[in-house]
């Protein structure tokens, strides 16, 4: 049943460009916005990878300022340590190209190069006053959607907690989705990325505030990524099966930014920043679980988000049926189905149930209520021998 219709405001504010070979229209949009001064924001590891090797050389004619994004979840301090002072040097846009954590790094860094306050003092929503410099990602991997989002994550690490800086400045001006780049992504973030964006699909499918655009996204979405990841895996070079996940990621992004997110996602945030689980598994991890639960307690809507089968059966059967098959592609994706290596005792369940339970706008979105003692269940649950 589709929900009751609500108004809404549809503002990408951004522009995405989507398809093979789109990186080379960088310097249509460089030479338009008479942009000369460009930082370039980079994972480490991209700097070998020949095709981005080649772009970034195509980028020579102009001001080239490259700033090594080293580490896999970025932190306040590694921020600040790598600030750019203005009177030093100038730059008129931050191009960040890598998985979500580069594009959130050159958010970061574009507004640190226009704010003096120390970086942890823009944590927050709309924290940072004045105007910073434009931002291009360029995404390698398909999955975070962090080229059309306004938030960056950084972890702080004197509180061990990670939240970010939001505002809407911070929202790339401009998004280059270019399959042919995501080749290089290593198999193992290929598939964070990916279950990342099926977490963004049901969760913003299912969420309280959701409404029918963040649904057929999310519906689009979600095929393209769940009938493609697979395939993606068996033929890494294949840049048809990369073109159908990324623009599945980016779909499921949209109706994560139209809708909301949810107690997996929620979940994920302090195991990733305690053990450091990847965003994309630790959400993973928890949603088989979380669909399990909402169903238990007769929310039988996730047949309308996709069925492998169309079948005519009453809509607990459709969820039960959505449920085995993110199991079983689970199985094949060897996204892990508990908590067990992490060793975790009754002390670091409690604190990390108490670190979801701050992030109560997520918890929210549930469908059926899911407050503390599901959270510390759950983790336990994770973490034991009792698991099914
Ligand atoms: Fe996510």
């Amino acid at each position: 049943m589709y929900p009751q219709i609500k108004n809404f405001n549809l503002n990408f504010n951004g522009n995405v460009y989507f398809g093979a070979g789109v990186r080379k229209k960088i310097k249509l949009i460089l030479n338009e916005n008479k942009w000369k001064n460009l930082c370039i924001v980079i994972d480490k590891n991209l700097k070998k990878v020949s095709k981005i090797n080649q772009f970034i050389i195509s980028l020579k004619s102009y001001n080239l300022c490259i700033i090594t994004c080293d580490i896999s979840e970025p932190t306040y301090s590694h921020l600040e340590k790598k600030r750019i002072n203005k009177k030093e040097k100038k730059i008129d846009v931050f191009i960040g190209i890598g998985g979500g954590s580069s594009v959130d790094f050159a958010k970061g860094l574009s507004v640190l190069y226009t704010n003096n306050k120390e970086a942890i003092c823009y944590r927050g929503f709309e924290k940072f006053k004045k105007p910073i410099k434009p931002i291009i990602a360029i995404p390698t991997t398909a999955g975070t959607g962090s080229e059309i989002t306004p938030n960056a994550s950084f972890i702080n690490n004197d509180d061990k907690r990670k939240m970010g800086i939001n505002g809407e400045a911070i929202r790339p001006k401009y998004a280059l989705l270019d399959p042919e780049l995501t080749v290089s992504c290593p198999k193992f973030s290929t598939v964070s990325a990916a279950v990342d964006s099926l977490v963004h699909a049901t969760e913003a499918f299912v969420a309280k505030k959701t409404n029918l655009i963040a649904r057929n996204f999310a519906k689009d979405g979600f095929k393209l990524v769940i009938e493609n990841l697979n395939k993606v895996l068996d033929y890494p070079n294949n840049i048809k099966y990369r073109e159908k996940v990324m623009l599945g990621a980016f779909l499921s992004a949209v109706a994560l930014m139209k809708s909301g997110t949810g107690p997996a996602a929620a979940m994920s945030y302090p195991t990733g920043v305690h053990y450091k689980v990847p965003h994309g598994i630790g959400g993973g991890i928890f949603l088989p679980y979380i669909i399990r639960y909402n169903i238990n307690n007769g929310f039988y809507g996730y047949g309308e988000l996709y069925q492998k089968k169309k079948l005519n059966i009453s809509s607990k059967k459709k969820s039960l049926n959505f449920l085995s098959e993110i199991k079983k592609k689970w199985v094949k994706f060897s996204v892990p189905s508990n908590l067990k290596k992490l060793k975790l005792n009754y002390r670091r369940i409690n604190l990390l149930t108490n670190q979801t339970f701050e992030l109560k706008g997520a918890l929210k979105q549930n469908p059926v209520k899911f407050d503390k003692r599901e959270i510390f269940n759950l983790f336990s649950e994770l973490s034991g021998d009792k698991l099914k």
